[in-house]
This record gives C-alpha cells, structure tokens and sequence, in this order.
C-alpha cells in the first residue's frame, strides 16, 4: 500500500489497541444524535452576544471557509482540498433542513470541541476543530448565538469525495484517539494575563498551527518544537512563526503586532495570499487582542532580538542587497527589474522607503526553499492596501498578462540571487511557473 495508508494502518492498530483499553466515549465510531430542535429565535440574544460571536466568526475565519466564491456568506459550498481528497465546507446558516437551525446549542458545541455533527457522525479535521475544541463556553456560547442570526438560507452539501479508506468516517473516531484532545483551555497561572490571552486566541479559534503548523501523514498537526514551525494552508507556504522563522529580520513583539494589525510590516513586507484574508478576520477584534497574540508569538521558543539589533539587522541587509544590485546572476532577470520593477521595489538614495518602496531584502518568502510565494505573487500581484487601510503602501499588479513563464523564471533567478545572498539558488523555475500559471496544485 502507498506510504500514506500503511502509516494510517499502523496509527490506527495502536489507536484500537487504546481504545480496547477504554478510553471512553471518544473512540466510539458512532456517536448517538442530537435531537433537532425548532430553530432558535435570535431576539433571544442580546446585542452584545451577538456582536461579540460576529467577532470570533471573524477570528475563526468561519467566513472564509463557509463561504463559496461569490457564494452567500456562511451557506457553505467551498470546495477544501487535502491531500486525501476534497471535503465541500457545509452551510452553517440557520437553515433547518441543509443549515444548523435544528441544532441546539450542545450538539454545535460537540462539533466544535468533538468534531461530530449532530447525527453522531465525525467530521474530518479540515474542519479546525482540533483548535476550536479550545474555546471558552461563553465563546462558543456566542458564536452560536451569531450563527442562529444571520440570514438562513438553503443550500444542500455535496459530499466529500475521498479516497478510500479516508472516505470511511467512523476511522476518524480511532484518528481522534491518536491525535485529537477536546480539553477545552486552562490558563497558566504562572504567566501573565497578557501571554494567557494571546495563547488562546492563538491556539484557540484563531487556529494559526492549522497552515503554520507542519502534519503527519495522516494529516495531524506535529506538536512539540515543531508547532508552528512552518506548514502549508489553501496550497501556500506559511512560514514558521517560531525562531525557525528565515526572515533575514527577525521577527519581534512590535512586527507581529504591525503585520497582525495592519497586513504590513517594515521589516517583512505585507501578508499576501490566505493570510490576507486571516488579518481582514483580525480587523474585528480589538487592539488588545492584537497585542496579547503578538506577545505570545515573540515568547513562542525563547526570546527575540532587542529592536537595536533588529534595526542593525535590517540596515546591513539592506546594504548588502544594494551592493549585490551590480553583479547580477541574470542580465536578463536584471533588465526586467528595473523596467518593470524598481519603480516600486528599488530603494531610493539615502536607504529603503519603507511604505511607498517596499524593499525586498526583508521578504520572508524569497529565503524559502521553495519559489512558489514569489512566482505567485509576481503573477497575482499583492493587495495589501486594501485590506488594511495602508493607503501610501499601494498595491502590486498581476505580472501573468505580461510576462512569459521565462521572463518570470529569470527575474525570480536574479531575486534569490540579490536578495537571499545565504541561500542556494532555485531549480525548477519555469516548471514551476508553468505549473502555477495552469493553477495546478502541488
Ligand atoms: C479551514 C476551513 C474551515 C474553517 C476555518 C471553518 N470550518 Fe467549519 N467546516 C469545514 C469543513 C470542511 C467542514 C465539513 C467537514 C466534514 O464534512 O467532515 C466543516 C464543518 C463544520 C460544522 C459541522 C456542520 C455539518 O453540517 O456537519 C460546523 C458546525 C462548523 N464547521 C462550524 C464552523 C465555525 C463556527 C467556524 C468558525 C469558528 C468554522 N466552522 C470554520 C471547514 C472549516
Ligand atoms: C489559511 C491559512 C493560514 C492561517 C489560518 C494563518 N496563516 Fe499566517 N500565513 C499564511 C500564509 C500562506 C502566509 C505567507 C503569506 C505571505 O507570504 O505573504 C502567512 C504568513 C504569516 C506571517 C508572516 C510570516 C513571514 O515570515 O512572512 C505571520 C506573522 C502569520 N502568518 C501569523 C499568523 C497568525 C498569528 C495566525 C493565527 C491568527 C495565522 N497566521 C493564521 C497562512 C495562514
Ligand atoms: C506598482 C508598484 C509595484 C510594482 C510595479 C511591483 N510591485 Fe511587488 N509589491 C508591491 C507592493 C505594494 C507589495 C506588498 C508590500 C510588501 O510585500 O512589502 C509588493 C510585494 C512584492 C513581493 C513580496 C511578496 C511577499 O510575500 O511579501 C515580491 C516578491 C514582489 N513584490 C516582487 C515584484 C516583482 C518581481 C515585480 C516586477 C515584476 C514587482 N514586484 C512589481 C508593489 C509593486
């Protein structure tokens, strides 16, 4: 059998072998159902609660994964691809028959922490529950009560289209034994409230390890130092957020709260691709959210760099990213800089203009092992402005009308070479474009 069934073999004879021992309820492959109920009148909540489960919806990016494209708002029908096949996101309005209006609020609550829907059935773990199992009551409780009041619309689900044996759910009863731990959080008391409260947006309903965390073959988040140490969310890389983290600027306190707030840090450019869409979810919360996550970030595995270092950092790379601009790897990587490039990239006199002249020696994406962030960036362009309101930072066009597979392949050449001075030059690129380009995945 494929390396990928023979590791699910083998989890799931250790994980029976658990159950066989009693673990209890979560391992049973059926679970009963709910009852349904008459949906929920909204007037029963007040405005705050639903303000409040609006919010989260936001931090949890319900929006954004039970929403089709040009779809109605949580009525589901986006299509999530993982590697064992696609699971079609379900309508979370309050529609009885295809939504969550017969849902009372313990079988949403089991969803949310379990991964059960309210027949009794498992859900797979596209689905973040194995974050959202986090959440406070009075979170949920909110959430719920958000979801029962925006407009119900029906809208059926097709089913996932998985390969066997992936396809048979009650095997997830055995996954979640392996991999899954409903605890809901318990705050450490011997950290600060500021640490507490971001490790819990953080781990919690903001689920950041659900793309910045590397999985197993079976598709389970890796725990221990390789949490959040770098991993793959809607095809793109997302980079570590621990000290594993390339960035030629490390990463501080101050740049996770710009880049989480705003989309954009001086030292690390803007959140292009799905994590544009992550900080357009964070717009909701308040700054103190912000700061509480971003303290937690810098904590992640040791202490970060004091902002004199990081300022020095950031002047000698710069430097020496203008000095490697006169011995190009690619002339014609080079003429295609400057032609189409530098009168938005290129620093002028006297160092960088962060903000109008987004500098690339600071780029996260250009230190990676793998192209693929900068061939798509070049080809999609970035709107970093208009999701955070940086108005002077402006946006980057789409280069793919313009630029043949080649001209693209030989500029990101001459980018690694100027910019990533430590790194080893890409192969592949025009392979790679072309396979971007036909939007054909991984
Ligand atoms: C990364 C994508 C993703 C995000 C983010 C996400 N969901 Fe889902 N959700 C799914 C998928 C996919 C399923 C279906 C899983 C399956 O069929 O096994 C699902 C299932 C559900 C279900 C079960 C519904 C049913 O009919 O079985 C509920 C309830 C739910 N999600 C609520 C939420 C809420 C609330 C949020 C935000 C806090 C959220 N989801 C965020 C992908 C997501
Ligand atoms: C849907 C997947 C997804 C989720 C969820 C997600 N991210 Fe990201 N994140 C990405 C991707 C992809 C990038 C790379 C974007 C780019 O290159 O512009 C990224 C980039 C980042 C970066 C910049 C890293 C660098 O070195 O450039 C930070 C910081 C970050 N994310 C923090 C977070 C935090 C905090 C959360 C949780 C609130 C989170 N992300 C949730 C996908 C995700
Ligand atoms: C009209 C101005 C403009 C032009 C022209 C432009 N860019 Fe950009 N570019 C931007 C902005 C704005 C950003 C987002 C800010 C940032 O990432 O710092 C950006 C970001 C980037 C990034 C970083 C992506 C990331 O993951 O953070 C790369 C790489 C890049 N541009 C390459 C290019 C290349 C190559 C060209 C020429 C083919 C080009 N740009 C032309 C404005 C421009």
């Amino acid at each position: 059998p494929p390396p990928r069934a023979r590791v699910l073999m083998r989890t799931l004879a250790a994980a029976a072998l658990a159950a066989a021992g009693g673990l209890g309820a979560a391992t049973l492959p059926w679970r009963a159902a709910i009852p349904p109920i008459p949906r929920p009148d909204p007037a029963v909540f007040s405005a705050a609660t639903l303000a409040r489960g609006e919010a989260l919806a936001h931090l949890g990016a319900c929006f954004a994964c039970h929403t089709a494209t040009d779809g109605v708002p949580l009525a589901g029908g986006r299509p999530i691809a993982t590697p064992f096949g696609t699971i079609t996101s379900p309508n979370i309005t309050p529609d009885p028959e295809t939504g969550l209006g017969a849902w009372s609020y313990p079988a949403f609550e089991r969803a949310m922490r379990e991964g059960l829907h309210r027949d009794g059935r498992h859900l797979y773990p596209a689905f973040p529950y194995t974050s959202y199992a986090k959440a406070t009551d009075a979170d949920l409780q909110a959430l719920y009560a958000f979801l029962m009041s925006v407009p119900a619309v029906r809208n059926p689900t097709p089913p996932a289209a998985l390969a066997f044996p992936f396809d048979q759910r009650p095997l997830m009863a055995l996954w979640n034994t392996a991999f899954h731990r409903a605890q809901p959080f318990v705050p450490d008391p011997s950290r600060s409230d500021l640490w507490n409260r971001g490790f819990y947006l953080v781990e919690g309903l903001g689920h950041c390890s659900a793309c910045h965390s590397p999985r197993n073959p079976l598709g389970a988040e890796e725990k221990g130092a390789a949490h959040l140490s770098g991993g793959t969310g809607d095809g793109w890389e997302a980079p570590a957020l621990t000290t594993a983290n390339r960035a030629p600027v490390p990463w501080d306190e101050a740049a996770f709260y710009d880049y989480l707030r705003t989309g954009w840090s001086p030292h690390h450019g803007a959140a292009a691709g799905p994590m544009a869409e992550v900080v357009a979810g964070l717009k909701a919360l308040p700054d103190a959210d912000i700061r509480a996550m971003a303290h937690y970030l810098a904590d992640l595995d040791g202490p970060r760099p004091d902002a004199a270092t990081i300022a020095a950092r950031a002047a000698a790379v710069e430097a020496e990213a203008a000095a490697r601009a006169a011995t190009p790897v690619s002339l014609a990587g080079a003429r295609m800089f400057a032609g189409a490039c530098a009168v938005c990239h290129e620093p002028g006199q006297g160092g960088p203009l962060h903000g109008v002249r987004p500098s690339l020696a600071t780029v996260t994406a250009l230190q990676s092992d793998s192209p693929e962030t900068v061939l798509r960036v070049i080809l999609e362009g970035s709107h970093p402005a208009g999701l955070a309101g940086i108005a002077a930072l402006g946006a980057m066009p789409a280069f793919a009308e313009h630029l043949s597979d080649w001209q693209i392949a030989e500029l990101a050449r001459y980018l690694r070479h100027r910019f990533a001075p430590a790194r080893a030059p890409w192969s592949d690129l025009d392979a790679t474009v072309a396979r971007l380009r036909a939007g054909a995945a991984p």
